[in-house]
């Protein structure tokens, strides 16, 4: 992967925002009065998760894990690596998980089967983009942002390498080797 080249907008700014707005009406009408749990997984959900909540007018509680498949390639490794688990209690909680990007889906797939042995009151599943191409096991997706081809993207919090996740816009990072 050359990293040297611009990444060209895919998503931009103004776009996620149209997105978001649209998310935050779902996710109101089915939580107002009810104090969920937004449970972001990081790193790539941070920017993702400030945007969203920020159009949330009621009660809730915010919380992270921090879950790795990726290692520094392009490729998932399959194999989840959880880098910072979570401390809230779960059990008898409405938890929505917020996710930037569902790829294979093993990461959400893992982080859903940790917490539904945790016996939430509800499990929803939150994400921003989706690439259904590369799927590898099923995850329902209750509040989808937009299905996404299979580029590889950077940007809005996506990295490659720990690089880009500051661009403002989902962008693609052409391979040119
Ligand atoms: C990315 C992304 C998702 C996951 C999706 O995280 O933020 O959590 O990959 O891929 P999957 O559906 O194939 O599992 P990554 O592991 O790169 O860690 P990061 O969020 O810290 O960048």
């Amino acid at each position: 992967m050359n990293t040297e080249h611009r990444p060209e907008v895919l998503i931009s700014s103004r776009e996620i925002a149209t997105t978001i707005d649209r998310l935050a009406t779902e996710i109101s009408r089915d939580y107002l009065g009810k104090e969920p749990l937004l449970l972001g997984i990081l790193k790539g959900s941070f920017m993702f998760m400030a945007d969203l909540i920020r159009r949330l007018d009621f009660q809730l509680e915010v919380d992270f894990v921090r879950l790795s498949s990726y290692g520094r390639g392009t490729e998932s490794s399959g194999k989840i690596q959880v880098v910072q688990g979570l401390r809230t209690i779960v059990r008898d909680r409405e938890v929505l998980v917020i996710e930037d990007i569902i790829d294979t889906g093993l990461t959400v797939a893992y982080l859903l089967e940790y917490l539904r042995k945790k016996r939430p009151a509800s499990l929803r599943l939150c994400t921003l983009l989706d690439k259904p191409s590369r799927r590898r096991v099923p995850v329902p997706i209750d509040y989808l942002g937009t299905t996404i081809p299979d580029r590889f993207l950077v940007g809005y919090g996506l990295d490659y390498d720990e690089r880009f996740r500051n661009l403002p816009d989902v962008c693609v990072l052409e391979d040119n080797e």
